[in-house]
């Protein structure tokens, strides 16, 4: 079923595990979330980001969305990824999208701050919740995210209160040295820098750049407020890679190679559901 991110959110927050965001860029991929959340009986976010949108419309994701959720018994909300033009998350509202993300984190600090309370005053009116980031999130490998050879710029803790507190934001995505993309070399992850802010803040925080997170770097993180864990990269390149095999002693119909996909988009995302499920 179709569901508010913000319900989702807060209870995972409250009772300590994380809610995992899977980028999606098809129905195979959206179906893929959806058939292993009700295997596993856990809330899901179905999110499709701003820059894989050449081949659908808004409006046409929403549809497929809800009518496909129409057959799956868990809450799942479909959220907007990284959007940093303000009319393009006034769109995915309008379409019917359950929760938004205004990414600012680019902007000097007053302009995020400003753009992102508007939008949260828009998406408020007609029950959307938004999420913003603040500081930024590294381009690691392999990643069609971010700018290429961006650097972490960790997230600075009274910041994000203040950020907070000015936007009225349901959940902040927090830069700690996880990266878009696969890590180039050893992760640095400041768990240090996430305590502090989850204390100041008090609201859902989120972790983008999951593929290859190590595990204990995500306990650790759910521990210390995470409540939304991104994947994107790993649904990917995994899929590719086996296709790759499979192919190589198959000529399948394309209708085949789809399902074939499916389920390993599903494998990919099944391991992470079941570690942000932190039991
Ligand atoms: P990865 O590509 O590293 O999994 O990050 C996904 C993400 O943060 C999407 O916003």
């Amino acid at each position: 079923m179709i569901a508010r991110m913000q319900d989702i959110l807060n209870h995972a927050y409250e009772n300590r595990y994380a809610v995992g965001a899977f980028n999606c860029y098809s129905y195979e991929t959206a179906k893929a979330v959806a058939r292993v959340a009700e295997k596993l009986n856990t809330p899901a976010i179905i999110a499709f980001g701003a820059k894989y949108l050449d081949n659908m419309e808004f409006n046409e994701i929403h549809a497929v969305v809800s009518a496909l959720l129409e057959n799956h018994d868990v809450p799942i909300a479909l959220h907007l990824d990284h959007c940093s033009k303000v009319e393009d998350v006034y769109r995915a509202i309008n379409a019917g999208f359950t929760s938004v993300m205004y990414d600012g984190s680019h902007l000097p600090f007053e302009e995020n701050v400003a753009n992102t309370k508007r939008v949260v005053e828009v998406a408020h009116s007609v029950g959307v919740s938004v999420e913003a980031e603040l500081g930024s999130i590294a381009t690691g490998l392999d990643s069609h995210e971010g700018e290429v050879g961006a650097l972490t710029k960790y997230t600075d803790p009274d910041k994000a209160r203040e950020f907070v507190e000015r936007t009225g934001v349901d959940c902040l995505a927090v830069s700690i040295g996880t990266v878009h993309g696969h890590y180039k070399g050893e992760p640095n992850i400041r768990l240090d820098i996430l305590k502090e802010i989850n204390e100041k803040v008090g609201i859902p925080l989120v972790l983008h750049g999951g593929s290859g997170t190590p595990e204990d770097k995500i306990r650790g993180s759910i521990d210390n407020g995470i409540a939304k864990i991104n994947v994107n990269t790993e649904i990917s390149s995994y899929t590719i890679e086996k296709t790759r095999e499979f192919l190589k002693d198959n000529n399948p119909h394309l209708s085949v190679l789809y399902l074939r996909q499916q389920e390993y988009m599903m494998e990919v995302i099944e391991r992470y559901m079941k570690l942000f499920k932190n039991d």
